[in-house]
This record gives structure tokens, sequence and C-alpha cells, in this order.
């Protein structure tokens, strides 16, 4: 179908089930076991309801914002997302030159498809664009520093190190299918191959993933990222994101990897919360993220009236990928567009205008 009858996340997606291979969709829509952190991903958010203020001059709406004192046109980046060759032979390429469009950060994973410089050059434009990395430590430590040297070089600015994935969750549509075509990641050099336990691409392609990360490697990730700032991407606890407050890193990422990972692990709405009864000045120290089953700018809007400064959109990215950068694009500006209309509709102009009292949660209040 043609790109301009595609109006939501959902028509992307439809269309993705339809038209990449059955290898492809079994690795990108797949999650850990039953699926159940997936499903409770998208339904904590449509639990949550709205309070709308009225009479707020609402002829408009701005969307624009900063993330790591980065500008971008809207607060929502492209969260990393591992070979998107996959979907697209240009993957990550293309993604760079769709997220031109309202200067939307792309976060390039450390199991791209494509070498970091050629990203990075596809997306530049009149307009400065702005890339972080997502790290996935190696047990060769010196690879990770000659990544982080490499990142630095190519321009991009800030580090994402994922800790919920130190090793793959149980996926099982993915599992069940063999490896048809192997697949090669130009950064982490790592390749699918089947083996004994199946084809899982998530799984196979993180065998080099450093097992042992701990809280004292942050030292040591500071010394190697240099001034670029720290982020980690994974925090499912108040507890864990009090440490990131204590270990001193710039931001933190709650996530359960869109559920990819432990399965019946909390949506990040809730670990939001849970912060915010536990440990609320966390926010004052940090800048919080979450991502995890946002498909609508109402979900979007919802996060940042709980303090997150911006949401990661994983999947609907891929299946927008489908189309090349033009898929991209649109799938910004129908976000941006339901973000706008959300922000409007609650009596919200900018963005420092969201606050907990334009939302109900209390169905979701579990602690
Ligand atoms: C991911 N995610 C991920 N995260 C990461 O830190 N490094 C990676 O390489 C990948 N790879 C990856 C591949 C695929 C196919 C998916 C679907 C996801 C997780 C991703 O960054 C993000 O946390 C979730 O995708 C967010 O959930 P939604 O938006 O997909 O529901």
């Amino acid at each position: 179908p043609p790109l301009n009858t595609i109006i939501n996340t959902f028509d992307f997606e439809a269309i993705a089930e339809r038209t990449v291979t059955p290898k492809t969709w079994a690795f990108y829509s797949s999650a850990a076991t039953d699926l159940l952190s997936m499903k409770l991903n998208k339904k904590a958010f449509d639990q949550v309801l709205f309070r709308p203020r009225v009479m707020r001059n609402n002829e408009s709406a701005d969307t624009r914002t900063k993330i790591l004192g980065f500008d971008t046109g809207v607060p929502f980046f492209i969260a990393p997302t591992a070979m998107q060759g996959m979907v697209n032979l240009d993957g990550e390429k293309a993604m760079a030159k769709g997220a031109r469009e309202e200067n939307v950060i792309q976060i390039i994973s450390t199991n791209s498809s494509h070498p970091i410089a050629d990203i990075v050059s596809s997306g530049k434009g009149p307009q400065k664009q702005t890339h972080f990395l997502q790290l996935y430590v190696n047990t060769d430590r010196q690879k990770t520093a000659q990544l982080l040297a490499s990142a630095k070089a190519c321009g991009l600015r800030a580090v994402f190190v994922t800790v919920d994935a130190h090793l793959a969750g149980k996926r099982e549509a993915d599992e069940r299918l063999k490896v048809d075509v192997p697949v090669k990641s130009a950064v982490s050099g790592a390749i699918s191959h089947n083996d004994e336990k199946g084809g899982g691409i998530g799984r196979l392609m993180g065998l080099y993933v450093d097992r042992t990360l701990n809280w004292e490697d942050i030292p040591w990730i500071k010394s190697v990222a240099g001034d670029l700032p720290i982020v980690l991407k994974g925090i499912q606890t108040a507890a864990d994101a009090k440490l990131a407050v204590k270990y001193g890193v710039q931001g933190i990422v709650l996530s359960n990897h869109g559920g990819r990972s432990l399965d019946t692990s909390p949506p990040a709405l809730y670990t939001l919360l849970e912060i915010h009864k536990i440990y609320p000045e966390v926010f004052n120290s940090l800048e919080v993220y979450i991502d995890g089953g946002i498909r609508r700018g109402t979900d979007i809007f919802k996060a940042l009236c709980l303090g997150a400064t911006a949401v990661g959109i994983g999947r609907p990215y891929l299946y927008a990928l489908n189309y090349g950068a033009e898929g991209v694009a649109h799938l910004t500006q129908i976000l941006k567009d339901e973000l706008e209309t959300t922000m409007r509709m609650c009596g919200v102009r900018d963005l420092s205008g969201v606050h907990p009292g334009l939302i109900n949660t209390r169905k979701i209040d579990a602690f």
C-alpha cells in the first residue's frame, strides 16, 4: 500500500508482517517466552487516563526539546535495534536519512548492519544531526575501547550502555526458525549461525557480550568514553535508578528491552511510578527516558507527564524502515501529529507545561 494510506504505527506493523521474510518477522516481533511483558508494556499506557485542562489557548503545540543538551524536534528517539539491514538493505543508513526529518535522534546499535561512519554520513544534511551509540560491552574490553574511539571519531554524542541483555531472553519464535541467510554486524563483527539450541538471532549475535559487567565497571566505561555522557539502558527498579545516580551517569532508560529479555519484568511505566514513590530525587540528578510499547502520541505524552525527558521507539521504526527513509520520516510525522493533538487537547502549549496532574495513574499504581 502507498505510504500516504498509512495513518498509524499499527498500519506499518501489519504491512511488515505480510511483506518481510518469516525470519525477519520472527526476529523483530518476538519477545521472551510468553510475551507477557511485551503485551503489558502497551497495556500499561492504555490504563493511564488523561485529566485534560481546557480553555488554554491551544492554537498550536511546540514539541521541541533537548536530550542530554542536544536539540531535537520531538521528545522521542529511535531506539537502538540490531541488524536493520534485514528489513531494508540500506538499514541504519536509510534510518539516518529518514531521521533528519524533525531532527530525530538515532541511537546506533553495537549490532548494526552497517559501519558507524557510513550511517552517520548518510544522515548528514544541511542540519547537524545527532546520533548516539548503544553499547554492548565486549568480553574483549580492548574491542569496546576501540569501538568507543571510533564512535567518537564519527561524531557520536553519547553512549547508551545496555544493561538488561547480558544474555538474550528466550525468544521462541526466533529460536524455532533457522537462520536461512547468515547475517553479520559490520560494527561488532557478530555473525548469526544456527547451533544446537536453534536459530535465535538475538541470542547468536550476543555471544560476545560480557556477562560479568557490574557497577564497579562504570569508572572504566567512563574512562574509555572520555567526555561522552553515559546512559544506562534497561533499568527496571527504583533501587537501580538510585545506584545510577550514585555512580554518576547522566541518564537512564527505564526499559524491559521491549519484553525481549526477562518475561514478566515490569513495563517502564511501572518503574517510572516506582521512582516517583520511592526516590523522586532521582529526577533532579539525571535524565530519565523510557521505552517499550509506545505506539501513540498519547503514550509519549503520558510518559512526559511522569517526568520522562524523552521516550524510545523500537519496533515501529523497524516496521517503517520497510518503506526506506521515507517510511521513517512518515512515522515521525504521524507520532508528532498525534503528540501535538494530545498536547493541545490537554491544554499544553510546549513541553515545559507537562506535569503529573494531567494524568490519572490509579489503575497501574502498584506500589
Ligand atoms: C531491540 N532492542 C535493542 N536494544 C539494545 O540496546 N541494543 C540492540 O541491539 C537492540 N536490538 C533490538 C532488536 C530488535 C529487533 C528489537 C525489537 C529491539 C531493544 C530496543 O532498543 C528497545 O528497548 C525496545 O525495542 C523498545 O520496545 P518497543 O518500542 O519495540 O516496544
